[in-house]
């Protein structure tokens, strides 16, 4: 046996027992004649201590072994007298008389600690020892947490996991597709999933009824903190469901996540909240609710002063920030660099401050009296004390701009704690989403996505105003995830192919194994997908989903370590046809 216990395990009523240990070497101390190693597995870090009056030549071996050298040690558990608390086997050390040094390791580029003196870059090109850090791995023991607790729950409710294949054609999810070029079929391609949405729907027309899997997707897309070219999704579908059962069943998932991983229970429903309001009260379609501080549109009450900058803007509107009048003129014009960045693009800031003794000082005061002021301040319900921030101009743009300025805000007055979860439904998302470069309409979701049957007659007079019955999980401001109730029937999805610019040609190209399989007995059917590396994030705490993964991608998608993509040899080309003749742009 390499070892008896691990590197975890041992307490004090396990003293006086001989064990063998195994594990790596995380630090070696030497006081007087003691020599002291912390000697560290995935389980934790246990004490090991050889004697140079005892012991000599052992003591000199101990003393020779490098950082992160793998060594397996028989010795006797022994009660410390200077215990650690900070460790859970600090109450024991190991007494050790013999040691095995089973390799040896080069001095590591980075120091395996929590806090570790290794940037990103050289943590990410020798991710297998950034994996040895405590911090990195409890990430991934949390997210098999997680994942396990998932099967549990939907096991339970009779949910079968399916894989489906990773090399297929085309699925469109609103990203560019990552291809792969086909030996045998020269000149021909597959995609990469961005997601299993049709084989998923394929899979409702089998008759499985309740489908499950933890899935790899692939969506080449600009890189940001909380997307990976290629991450996980929760995939899930349903027969025979409307929204309400989807919203349940999956509520009731995320609450059995909380109760089971996080030790967090919701007795009360999740909040929900249709997609307009998400927009007016928040500028963004997912709101970090952990505050209030809500969207006030103000373009009725401000007009008319020949405030230019109000009275051409489509929108005018503010927030209020609690006990923030204090602010200086440096702080505000802090705030107004951080509304002008490119990413947010707004033009300018109008702050009014509602001072202690109830009078208002504005960058505006030329324009607005001091009622105009208090008559404003009172849409805010703002008291003495708030700062109210207001940005005008374009509609989409303006409210989007507050939302960041609103997030902002939060963050300045502590106000997103991580430990506090706002879990939200955003509900009755419109079908179509405008867009004005090419002038047509997309699929805010996907185009399986059915919309309210009420709003079928919009299809052909209005098709921006068509609800669908389509719905996100948001919590602390992050899109966990979103799906549908999808089109079963085949001429309602041809319609709305047609409503997304496909001619019925490319439709069947695309589609048309969908199509047929819909003439074969489809049952309604609707599902969703959880962005599993997001939701690891928001339990851990992280700022990006890249900790959560174990060899994540860089910003520019590459793999640092493995060094990909790379270039492949010209061989491998000639067996796939294929010739590089790359454009230069
Ligand atoms: P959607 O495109 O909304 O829906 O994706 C579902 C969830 O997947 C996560 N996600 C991502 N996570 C990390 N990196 C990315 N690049 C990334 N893109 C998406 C998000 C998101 O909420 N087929 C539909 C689901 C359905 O209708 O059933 C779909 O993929 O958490």
């Amino acid at each position: 046996m390499f070892r008896t216990h691990t590197c975890g395990e041992l307490r004090i009523a396990h003293a006086g027992q001989e064990v063998t240990l195994a594990g790596w070497v995380q630090r070696v101390r030497k006081m007087g004649g003691m020599t002291f190693i912390d000697l560290r597995d995935r389980f934790g870090i246990t004490q090991l201590t050889f004697n140079q009056e005892k012991n000599a030549d052992l003591c000199e071996k101990a003393n020779k072994l490098g950082r992160e050298f793998v060594i397996q040690v028989i010795g006797k558990v022994t009660e410390r007298s200077n215990k650690n608390t900070q460790l859970p086997t600090g109450a024991i050390e190991i007494l050790v008389n013999s040691l095995n040094v089973l390799n040896e390791s080069q001095i590591p580029p980075f120091t395996i600690e929590d806090n570790t003196d290794g940037g990103d870059d050289i943590r990410m090109k020798y991710r297998y020892l950034d994996l040895r850090r405590t911090l990195v791995r409890e990430n991934l023991e949390l997210r098999h947490k997680i994942a396990f607790e998932t099967r549990r729950y939907l096991d339970q409710l009779g949910f079968l996991e399916v894989e489906t294949p990773v090399l297929i054609g085309s699925t469109p999810e609103g990203a560019r597709d990552f291809v792969v070029p086909s030996r045998m079929n020269p000149g021909e391609f597959y995609a990469l999933p961005q997601s299993p949405q049709t084989l998923k729907q394929l899979l409702m027309v089998s008759g499985f009824d309740r489908y499950f899997q933890i899935a790899k997707c692939f969506r080449d897309e600009d890189l940001r903190a909380d997307r990976q070219p290629e991450f996980t999704q929760i995939d899930c579908e349903m027969s025979f469901v409307e929204q309400e059962d989807v919203l349940q069943t999956f509520e009731g998932m995320m609450k059995h996540l909380f109760r089971f991983v996080k030790n967090i229970d919701f007795t009360e429903d999740f909040l929900r909240m249709t997609w307009q309001d998400a927009m007016k009260y928040y500028g963004s379609d997912k709101p970090d609710i952990r505050f209030d501080m809500r969207l006030v549109e103000l373009k009725e009450a401000v007009g008319g002063h020949n405030f230019v900058v109000f009275d051409s803007a489509e929108y005018v509107g503010g927030i209020s920030a609690s006990g923030c009048a204090s602010y200086t003129r440096k702080q505000i014009d802090e705030l107004t660099d951080f509304v002008k960045r490119p990413q947010i693009a707004a033009k300018g800031l109008v702050y009014i401050r509602c001072e202690e003794n109830g009078s208002f000082k504005s960058s505006i005061d030329k324009f607005y009296t001091q009622e105009d002021l208090a008559g404003i301040a009172s849409l805010f319900n703002a008291k003495s004390g708030d700062l109210i921030l207001i940005l005008a101009g374009d509609k989409t743009k303006t409210q989007k701009a507050l939302c960041e300025l609103r997030l902002e805000m939060g963050e300045r007055l502590g106000l997103r704690d991580k430990n506090v979860y706002a879990p939200l439904w955003i509900i009755d998302f419109p079908l179509f989403e405008w867009d004005e470069e090419t002038q047509r309409y997309f699929a805010m979701h996907h185009p399986f996505t059915s919309p309210k049957p009420e709003d079928i007659p919009l299809l052909d007079k209005d098709p921006g105003a068509v609800r669908a019955n389509a719905y996100d999980l948001v919590v602390n401001g992050v899109e966990l995830g979103g799906g549908s109730i999808r089109i079963f029937d085949s001429a309602l999805q041809n319609k709305m192919f047609e409503k997304l610019g496909f001619s019925p040609q490319k439709a069947e190209a695309q589609f048309g194994f969908l199509m047929n399989a819909f003439k074969y007995g489809a049952p309604p059917h609707g599902g969703l997908a959880f962005g599993l590396d997001r939701l690891v994030a928001l339990f851990a705490g992280l700022d990006s989903i890249r900790d959560c993964i174990a060899f994540p991608k860089n910003n520019s998608g590459r793999d640092v370590m493995l060094d990909a993509p790379s270039t492949i040899d010209s061989a491998q080309l000639d067996e796939l046809n294929l010739r590089i003749d790359l454009q230069t742009t």
